[in-house]
């Protein structure tokens, strides 16, 4: 089909872009001795992860228990869980996932420790365990001080958990270059304070399971990881390009659209809102927009309402006209995607191929 045949909106994926990402993510991970486990948050979709695991990563990283039941139903055998689960319902499900494929869990506190041992030990099954520390993002994670090692310590003991490391995410990278690289140097001292803890107290940290798209390349200096899980790099997008991890011509996504009203002077009114393109903002960069025209730097996303997003067009290069197709890069394409059923494959104006977005609304 050519893309004129497809409705709108359809978010779009340049297929030989989206597979020179991953190739050379896989290659350089190859290169530096790395294990590379996508994070499939990015795509919800089983057979890009199959696509993935085939290009040599050692297994995905989900955020949630749905997305893990989906990619294992959808072949994949080797899942890291890597947000903390809890309550009886989520271990129940955890465990009976457990015997269907190896699936690990990234926790930082006694009481979901304490819960999936129990109900492991009562399925008569193992889950092997990472151990999440706080290095600056913030978010979660023990923090780099002696009293935490005493809960790591209490966290190994416990019978039917397999403890194989520690968990970081450097999510607070997603600035500019130089300041990543500062970033980095603090994030090292962290690390090099918390082996150290470790090393005292004479407990193992074979895996350091660490890293994020706008880190991906620099995981070789981040001493010790010898794991990465950067979703976004399938696809990139504005976000990316904002913080100069990717260049416009690494991005795979874009939004097609079609240019419903022109009737306000200045402005366009493009069929796709809030409910196609998220309403995640431009972190990287100025603030300003919700998603990049393709062709078109000076068109501004200014808004999006529900279903229908507001172009600005005073420094627009082009003329826009009722029924023109226009391609946006949203901001946040994993957000943008979760929106959509199915996501089509593109080489140049054909469509080559249609995924399901299976894993799409897995939130529980
Ligand atoms: C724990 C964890 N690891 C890895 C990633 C992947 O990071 P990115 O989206 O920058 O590729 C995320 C993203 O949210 C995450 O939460």
């Amino acid at each position: 089909m050519k893309l004129d045949g497809l409705d709108t909106p359809s978010v779009l994926v340049e297929v030989d872009i989206m597979t020179a990402n991953l190739d050379r993510l896989a290659g350089y991970c190859r290169e530096h001795r790395l294990n590379l486990r996508p994070h499939v948050k990015t795509h919800k979709i089983p057979e890009l992860a199959q696509l993935q695991v085939r290009k040599g990563a050692v297994g995905v990283t989900v955020a949630k228990l749905g997305e893990a039941e989906v990619m294992v139903d959808g072949g994949i055998e080797d899942v890291l869980l890597a947000y903390p689960v809890y309550g009886e319902i989520k271990w129940e499900r955890l465990v009976s996932l457990a015997r269907r494929a190896r699936i690990s869990v990234a926790l930082d506190s006694l009481e979901v420790a304490q819960g999936i041992s129990r109900h492991a030990r009562e399925a008569g099954v193992r889950i092997p365990i990472l151990v999440e520390f706080d290095t600056g993002m913030r978010r979660c994670g023990l923090a780099i001080a002696r009293e935490s090692i005493g809960v790591l310590e209490r966290i190994v003991e416990l019978p039917a958990l397999d403890y194989e490391g520690l968990l970081i995410y450097p999510g607070h990278f997603l600035v500019d270059p130089e300041r990543r690289n500062q970033l980095l140097t603090l994030e090292n001292r962290q690390l090099s304070t918390l082996l150290g803890l470790l090393d005292d107290a004479r407990i193992p940290y074979p895996v350091i399971s660490a890293s994020s798209t706008p880190t991906a390349y620099m995981s070789h200096q981040f001493d010790n990881i010898n794991e990465v899980r950067p979703g976004t790099y399938i696809f990139n997008d504005r976000n990316t390009i904002g913080c100069q991890a990717a260049g416009l011509e690494d991005c795979a996504v874009s939004v097609l659209s079609t240019v419903v009203s022109t009737s306000v002077p200045g402005k366009a009114a493009i069929d796709g809102g809030s409910k196609t393109f998220s309403s995640d903002k431009f972190l990287s960069g100025d603030g300003v927009g919700f998603g990049h025209v393709m062709g078109d730097p000076g068109a501004v996303v200014e808004y999006l309402s529900e279903e229908h997003g507001h172009l600005v067009l005073a420094n627009a290069i082009r003329r826009y006209r009722v029924g023109d197709r226009v391609r946006v890069i949203p901001n946040h394409v994993c957000a943008c995607v979760n929106m959509h059923n199915r996501i089509y494959g593109i080489r140049d104006d054909e469509v080559v191929t249609e995924w399901r977005v299976s894993a799409r609304g897995a939130v529980q």
